[in-house]
């Protein structure tokens, strides 16, 4: 895939940007390796503005991450939509473009929600088709990110994880690996969170979310109102054994608190990742 671009720092911990806290930000600079941007927030009214945008990208870079693709709908797909990612990335030069592997319209319908699609060799087709077209149009490769569930289809022939893996050989995408998503699905549906990171090929990892769920006791919700769960620190640990340096993001979109928080957590990934390496390099 042509356009391909040098990425983000190898196990480096962002955070998410955020308009509360962009004033902050741009006045005393943290140390923050890089910053995702939710483009279909700062797209709609009450985003960042353009001018803070460009001013946090002087200073840091950016992985984009969307949610409008549709990768596994069934309309066709949104040139609008792909024109304003790649007007995106022409003004802010993200170093990583990124959805996910669900539908979000479905004819005059747009939804909110990053809805499931069956795994089937059927959708399999589909889904790298449009992958196909997506990359070819935004001249790079994107990363397609594994998503919370709540149901699932009885027609489904393979797992998501057998899935991604055929993808990501049919496309040549990468894959953006959520920790929590895993985590949430195994207590959902009783996959092996475990099971799931051992199918995917880590080695087309090319960046991994860590956020917080909300606990509704007979099933989890993929919040991102919280800390990062014990659960989910642990699958990171285990995650790491088979890593290859994926840039790690702190995902928290909702009940949003103060920067030192998502500072916080971020310092925790770091520590993680640094013990691993550290270990790693003991015992090579
Ligand atoms: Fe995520």
């Amino acid at each position: 895939m042509s356009g391909q671009q040098a990425g983000l720092p190898v196990n480096s911990v962002g955070i998410g940007l955020r308009s509360v806290h962009i004033e902050r930000i741009l006045k005393e600079q943290p140390e923050v390796p890089w910053f995702e941007i939710l483009m279909d927030n700062h797209t709609a009214q009450g985003g960042l503005i353009p001018r803070q945008l460009a001013a946090v990208r002087e200073h840091y870079p950016l992985s984009l991450h969307c949610v409008g693709m549709s990768l596994g709908g069934m309309n066709p797909l949104d040139v609008a939509y792909l024109e304003t990612v790649k007007r995106m990335m022409h003004e802010y030069s993200p170093v990583q473009v990124s959805d996910h592997l669900c539908f979000t319209h479905h004819g005059i319908h747009h939804f909110n929600d990053l809805l499931p699609i069956p795994f089937t060799s059927e959708s399999l087709n589909h889904v790298s088709g449009r992958i196909d077209k997506v990359q070819d149009y935004l001249g790079r490769r994107i990363l397609v990110e594994n998503v919370s569930t709540y149901l699932q289809f009885q027609s489904s022939e393979m797992n998501e994880a057998e899935f991604m893996f055929e993808l990501v050989n049919r496309t040549g995408c990468g894959i953006l690996l959520d920790i929590n998503n895993a985590y949430v699905n195994e207590y959902n549906h009783g996959f092996s969170a475990k099971a799931f990171i051992d199918t995917i090929p880590v080695e087309h990892v090319g960046e991994v979310h860590l956020a917080g769920f909300e606990d509704k006791t007979e099933y989890l919700i993929d919040a991102h109102n919280n800390r990062v769960s014990h659960p989910v620190w642990k699958l990171f640990e285990y995650y790491l054994q088979f890593g290859h340096g994926a840039p790690v993001l702190i995902e928290w979109d909702n009940d949003i608190p103060g920067l030192d928080v998502l500072l916080d957590e971020a310092a925790r990934a770091e520590d993680i990742i640094f013990h691993y390496s550290e270990s790693a390099a003991r015992y090579a």
